[in-house]
């Protein structure tokens, strides 16, 4: 029951989680808000990047195509029947991932943080929101049939230790400036 819950919520978020890291490892360039301020901060920062947004949404939607050629297989094996993503939902959970990051920089700009800052609960969890609302919006059937609140609860609770856990080895790895 419980492997049942953690298994289809890893494998429904899946294509949430990679865009990040795609984003960390192909990011650079000419940022989003083209260095443009509110107030006397940046808009975004220099931190948020078109390349890196296409990478990570990219990223994204191949791995849930190829999450979809291994449902069969990967369901056979556990005896758990894991989710497909239909396009909408491929599309969907990576793009609203990058967003909801994007909107974190935003809050954190408004709020007096530079570029890097931690912001504890907002780095773990903005993209799981982003994503599962867009995911929401744009195939509220599959969302519905796949994110039951038991899946739901596991995706709050594991998410931020496996952004933890990423993030930390990425920064060992010298990936990433700092370990959030
Ligand atoms: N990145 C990117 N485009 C994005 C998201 C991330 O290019 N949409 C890259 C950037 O090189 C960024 C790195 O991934 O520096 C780490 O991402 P993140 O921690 O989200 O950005 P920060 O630099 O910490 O900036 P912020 O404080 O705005 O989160
Ligand atoms: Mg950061």
């Amino acid at each position: 029951m419980v492997v049942e819950l953690v298994a289809t919520a890893v494998w429904a978020m899946l294509p949430a989680y990679v865009p990040n890291n795609a984003a960390v490892l192909f990011g650079g360039g000419r940022p989003i808000d083209g260095g443009r301020t509110m107030g006397d901060r940046r808009m975004l920062g220099d931190g948020k990047t078109w390349r890196g947004t296409a990478a990570g949404w990219g990223a994204g939607i191949v791995l849930a195509v190829v999450l979809n050629q291994l449902v069969e297989p990967a369901s056979d094996a556990l005896g758990i029947a894991l989710p497909e993503f239909p396009l909408a939902a491929a599309l969907a959970l990576p793009l609203g991932a990058m967003l909801g990051d994007i909107g974190a920089s935003f809050l954190k700009r408004r709020t007096g943080r530079e570029r890097g800052a931690m912001f504890p609960g907002v780095d773990q969890l903005d993209f799981v929101v982003g994503a599962l609302l867009l995911a929401l919006l744009a195939a509220p059937g599959w969302f519905g049939e796949t994110f039951t609140t038991g899946v739901l609860v596991v995706v709050l609770v594991l998410t931020p230790v496996l952004h933890v856990t990423t993030n930390g080895i990425a920064y060992a790895l010298g990936l990433k400036d700092e370990p959030w």
